[in-house]
This record gives structure tokens, sequence and C-alpha cells, in this order.
């Protein structure tokens, strides 16, 4: 008996998500494996959720594949259901978000035999797979289930952050010295003119090629389709900004001057009392940041990139140093395209894959931004450094749908089309195989607890 090209590539495909399911769901628990049982259960703010939650809404999503896909199974618990639901209103009933840290129960414990009977229905379900008539769309539904909890791994480890910062044990590497002795100044020219902007798809966009990479195997149907948008010429600051660049808008009343505000992002300050980004503090009159691996001096810091900032200090920032922040397509041209080329290339670097030489991405395991200049080797054509990796950038663009989208998963991404704005490029908790330049991130403009930075453009 033969096997046709089509049931060879389905079962590749199946054994290849299998590979994927166990890798992606053993590290979520290598992140939490650091924390002390009550490190679990607490909300230390409305916009985190306890660790317990994560590890338990990750089963549930792939729970929900079961229910839907895998004749004759039966729910684990009606009252998980209701607890691990996220935001689904299709799914049913569910807990608010700002009291998941109310409940202890489920038990840490009975939330990792969930996670546990969960992972033996789901690879027991994968191997029969040859049997279904449905696999395409479980093996798509099970790889967006990987992609959505790698973006909970993300979200953890901003979430442990909140929770324990420096007294989280973290396995922190060594950070790499910067290899270049090249500083990374000044901004990048770019030229304007008809860009394809997105994730491309073989009749829309010549990123056809670069498809064959891994972490292109997939997308999210917000980055689609790819299509043309025209940009005016435009530079863009090759380095990001620095903890050294922010010392100096903070030294010169940044904080305390409206008229680089945006009245929105002036309110906030006023009302939250802001002086600095999230985990500086003012020690004896110097400031300081606290990260995963202590309380070190900002000026110590002042060559790596700055972090934890919203949409309306990076704004502010901005309009001080008589800059603007990049919209997504300059940045995203700045990421991928070669001055004169027609072939957008992968990533900033070209089409080689991403490794720990070329971007600070959660493999890399310094828990940390790195010094502006690591990685020499992720640079650009137009010479940008670090647009992979260290911090997800804030762009002026909104969220919203390009033209032609088409949702393909109901409430994942198209129900949060308002009032948002787009991060680019990946940050040190970004897992390595789910970056991609098309990438949207999006947060709303007052929040910092994310890995947050920018970089700033300017009109030619
Ligand atoms: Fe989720």
């Amino acid at each position: 008996m033969t096997t046709s090209a089509s049931e060879l590539s389905m079962i590749t495909g199946a054994s290849a998500i299998r590979a994927l399911y166990l890798q992606v769901r053993a590290r979520t628990m290598q992140i939490v494996a650091p924390l002390e049982i009550e490190d679990y259960v607490i909300q230390t703010a409305e916009f985190m959720s306890p660790p317990r939650w994560h590890i338990g809404h990750t089963s549930w999503f792939f729970e929900t594949v079961l229910q839907a896909h895998r004749p004759g199974y039966k729910v684990y618990s009606e009252d998980y259901l209701f607890y691990f639901n996220s935001y689904y209103e299709g799914f049913g009933a569910r807990i608010e978000r700002t009291k998941r840290g109310t409940k202890s129960r489920p038990t840490v414990r009975e939330t990792v035999a969930y996670r546990n009977h969960v992972d033996e229905q789901m690879l027991a379900f994968l191997d029969s797979l040859d049997e279904q008539h449905s696999a395409e769309t479980v093996l798509s539904l099970v790889r967006l289930g990987l992609e959505h909890e790698m973006q909970h791994q993300e979200l953890l480890v901003y979430d442990i952050k909140h929770l324990l910062c420096d007294e989280y044990d973290a396995p922190v590497q060594p950070q790499p010295a910067p290899a270049s002795s090249v500083k990374v100044e000044g901004m990048a020219e770019i030229e304007g003119g008809l860009f394809w902007l997105g994730y491309g798809s073989k009749d829309q966009s010549p990123k056809t090629k670069v498809q064959s990479l891994s972490n292109y195997e997939f997308a999210f149907d917000n980055e689609k389709p790819a299509h043309q948008v025209f940009l005016q010429d435009y530079a863009l600051d090759r380095a990001l900004v620095s903890n050294g660049d922010f010392l100096e808008f903070i030294r010169d009343q940044g904080y305390q001057n409206f008229r680089w505000w945006f009245s929105e992002g002036w309110e906030v300050v006023n009302r939250e009392k802001w002086l600095a980004p999230l985990y500086w503090e003012l020690h004896d009159g110097e400031w300081m940041i606290r990260d995963f691996t202590g309380l070190h001096s900002a000026a110590s810091k002042a060559n790596e990139p700055v972090c934890h900032v919203s949409y309306y200090e990076a704004s502010a920032f901005a309009k001080w140093a008589g800059k603007r922040l990049p919209t997504e397509a300059e940045w995203e041209k700045a990421a991928t395209s070669e001055p004169n080329a027609v072939e957008p290339k992968a990533f900033p670097w070209g089409d080689d894959e991403v490794d720990s030489a070329k971007a600070n991405l959660l493999e890399s395991g310094l828990w940390s931004v790195a010094a502006v200049g690591s990685f020499p080797a992720g640079q650009s054509a137009y010479g940008c450094h670090q647009m992979i990796g260290d911090v997800w950038e804030w762009t002026t663009s909104d969220y919203v749908p390009y033209p032609g989208f088409k949702s393909e998963f109901d409430e994942y991404n198209d129900k949060w089309f308002v009032n948002q704005k787009v991060l680019r490029g990946g940050s040190f908790a970004t897992p390595q195989g789910h970056i991609r330049s098309t990438y949207r991130n999006f947060f709303h403009a007052h929040e910092r607890w994310m890995i947050s930075g920018f970089r700033c453009a300017k009109d030619a």
C-alpha cells in the first residue's frame, strides 16, 4: 500500500506538532519551577494573573480542542471551565479577570493534575489523528494552542516579575559581551515608496520564500493579508532608546513638564504620580532599577535599552527629543528590507533562523535586556540593531485589522481591534520560535508591566 503525498505531509505535520507540543508544554513548567506554592495563587495587580491560572488556562485552551474534536471526550471539571476561561464569551461563563487571585481552589496540585490529564488526552489524540477526517483543522488548532501557550509563557515572565522581581530565582545566564566595539548611534535614512506590509501569501506579495522557515509556517490572522502601503522617506534610530537617554529626560524634568505629554498621558502621570518607568526606584536621590537579578543604579545600566515604559512615556520622550515614534510599517520596512531590494527578508539579519547570537529572546536566558550593540550579527540592512528581541517596540499605529482581514479564530485577535497600540519585535521574554518580523503585539497606551521600550523616528 502506498501513502499519498497529502497523507505523508499530514503525518509529518502531526509528528512535528507532537514534538512542538512536548517542548512548549514542558517549558511553561520550567518557567514556574522556581516558584514556591504560595507564589502560584497571588494576584498582585488587576492586570496580572496568578501563575496557577496561566498553567491551567493554557490547558483549558487545549481542552476546548478536545471537547470540539475528540469523539467521546468528557469534560474534566465544569468548575475548571469557569475558572480557567480567560475572556471567551463563546466558551461560556467565567470568573472576572480581576478576581483570579481571590480563589485558592483549584489548588496548584489539582491544576497540575488537570494539566497532566489534558496532556495525556492531547498526545493520544494526536497519535490517533490519521484516522480522523478533520486532521488538518485539528493540527492548525493545536498549533494555535501552542502559539497561545508561548504568549502565556511571556505573560508569565511579566507576571512573575511583578509578583517577585529579584526574589524569583531565575536561571540567569551571563550577559554576552557586546561583540562590536562600534557604538550604535545615529539614524538610518530609509527611502519611502510602496511597501508590502504584513505576512505574505503566494498571490499577494513577494514574501513567499521566507515561509519555509519554521517561524513563518504560522502567522496570526492579524498579520494578514500582506498589502501595499505608501511610506514617505523617513529616518529611524539605529539603537533602542537607552536608560541613559531616558535619565536625561527625567533630569530635564520630563515627567513634570506637560508640554511633552498627550493629555491622557499627563492625566496618568499625575494620577499615578509617575516619576520614572516601572521598576525604577529613587534611593537617596539616585535612580535605581530593580530587575530579576537585583537592584542596580540606573547609571550602571545607562547603555541598556529602557524598558517598562508606556506608550505615553515613549511618546513624551520622543517629543522632548525632537523626534516621533515610528509607524508599524516604518518599523517593518526597516527590519525586513534592504536599500533598493525588491525581496524582503524574514528577519533583520536575513533569512536565517533566529538564534542567540542574533537576538536576545527567552532561550538566551538573560532574563534581562542586553546592552545596546550586543548583537551586531542581528542588525538590519539599514544598520538598525536589536529590532528582534530585548524589548517590544511601541509604534504609533493603532491596532486595527489590515485591509482584507479575515478572522481565523473568533475572539482571539478580532475583538481587540480598538483602543490599543501596536508593538513590534519581541522581547527577552519572547520564545525564539514565536517571533516574526510581521508579528503584531498590542497593548493599551497606559500599560507598562510588559517588556516594552522604543526607538524614535523622524521625517526625512
Ligand atoms: Fe489566553
